[in-house]
């Protein structure tokens, strides 16, 4: 296989990671991940995350290099995030990025990490037929996105209006007494009944459909679960963790497909890509593969490991931008925490 040889560099939350990619076959995909600093305060601090990055940066790149056995010096371009995410702990990325584009002489990339987490799937899967409708679940992020070239065509046609489908697994998590990140423990502790508790399908009514059609809400079933849970534990009623796990995991992934699958229609497209932290969740996996055949769509998700966040996506993307014969970006560039899915490279 060949095509352009890629390093990218990823930072935007908490996972320092570097992959080199060579076109679409991956060679290396190396994660430092700090959230174990984060568990006690449940959630993640973003200066502690920015100081793990600056720790954990040069051995990553170092054994990423290894494991891909190649110099340097072959390189033909290095990839970022230049965001969104947060600022602390993209600019470590952007700096060290900079500083490795410059001592190796190579062109610098500054990439949207939402891109990356739809690109990814080339390593995987391979090319997919455009226009594709992607659903991308992050803890930052849950985004319906339109994606005619996934190398600088983007359109985002929804979007939650108030928490990130990450977000409610994290938050959902504490309630329920469970460890940070919340999204991994309750996919797992999800063994219960999933229609024991009628938990809320946030935009899902018919009032809705005008304006909220493609978009999201999981802070009402997030509330739903917390109230749920105080009157349980204020009426001395015992209950089932796993139901109300399992329970609030339907409600969060009958949303998603069910909206993912209505945006399919209503832009005639038959490809679904899944991806960010969240599609690694069993669940989600599970009903899409049982709803999607019957809306004639094809569903694509990466393997769990490069669903959450990594290196090998921002070089992944990468060399699609490369091959697209795009120019790098600016050597001032910085980072933008708030960067729109739209730029999918900065100029
Ligand atoms: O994409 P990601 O690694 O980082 C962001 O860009 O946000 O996503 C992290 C999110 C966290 O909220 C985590 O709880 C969630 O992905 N997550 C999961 C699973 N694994 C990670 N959510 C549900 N089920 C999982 N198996
Ligand atoms: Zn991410």
């Amino acid at each position: 296989m060949s095509g352009p040889l890629v390093l990218g560099i990823e930072s935007s939350c908490d996972e320092t990671g570097v992959g080199i990619v060579r076109g679409r076959e991956l060679l290396a995909n190396e994660v430092a991940s700090s959230v174990e600093l984060h568990v006690r305060f449940g959630g993640v601090v973003p200066e502690v995350a920015s100081r793990a990055h600056l720790e954990a940066m040069v051995p990553t790149l170092q054994r990423a290099l290894d494991t891909a056995g190649i110099e340097p010096a072959e390189l033909d371009a290095v990839a970022v995030t230049a965001g969104p995410g947060l600022m602390g702990a993209l600019a470590v990325g952007v700096a060290a990025a900079k500083a490795c584009a410059y001592a190796w002489d190579k062109p610098l990339y500054g990439l949207n990490h939402l891109a990356g987490h739809v690109a990814v799937d080339l390593l995987d899967h391979g090319e997919l037929p455009t226009p594709f409708l992607a659903l991308l679940v992050s803890g930052g992020h849950t985004s319906l996105l339109l994606v005619n070239d996934i190398a600088g065509d983007i359109v985002e046609i929804g979007t939650t209006i108030d928490d990130a489908a990450g977000e409610a697994y994290d938050k959902v998590a504490r309630v329920l007494g469970l460890s940070y990140p919340g999204g991994p423990v309750i996919d797992k502790a999800a063994t219960g009944d999933p229609r024991a508790i009628a938990f809320p399908r946030g935009l899902t009514a018919r009032k809705d459909q005008a304006k909220h059609r493609h978009n999201f809400s999981f802070s009402g079933l997030k509330t739903a679960v917390a109230r749920w849970v105080e009157t349980a534990e204020a009426e001395q009623t015992p209950y089932e963790l796993g139901d109300v796990a399992a329970s609030f995991q339907e409600a969060v992934c009958d949303v998603l497909v069910t909206k993912a699958l209505d945006a399919c229609t209503t832009y005639g497209v038959d490809h679904l890509l899944v991806g960010g932290g969240v599609a690694a969740n069993s669940r989600l996996r599970s009903l899409l593969a049982e709803r999607a055949p019957a809306a004639g769509v094809t569903v694509r998700i990466p393997r769990p490991g490069l669903c959450t966040d990594n290196g090998a996506m921002i070089a992944a993307l990468g060399a699609a931008v490369v091959t697209a014969g795009q120019p790098p970006s600016s050597p001032d560039f910085g980072a933008t925490s708030s960067l729109p899915v739209s730029r999918v490279r900065v100029g």
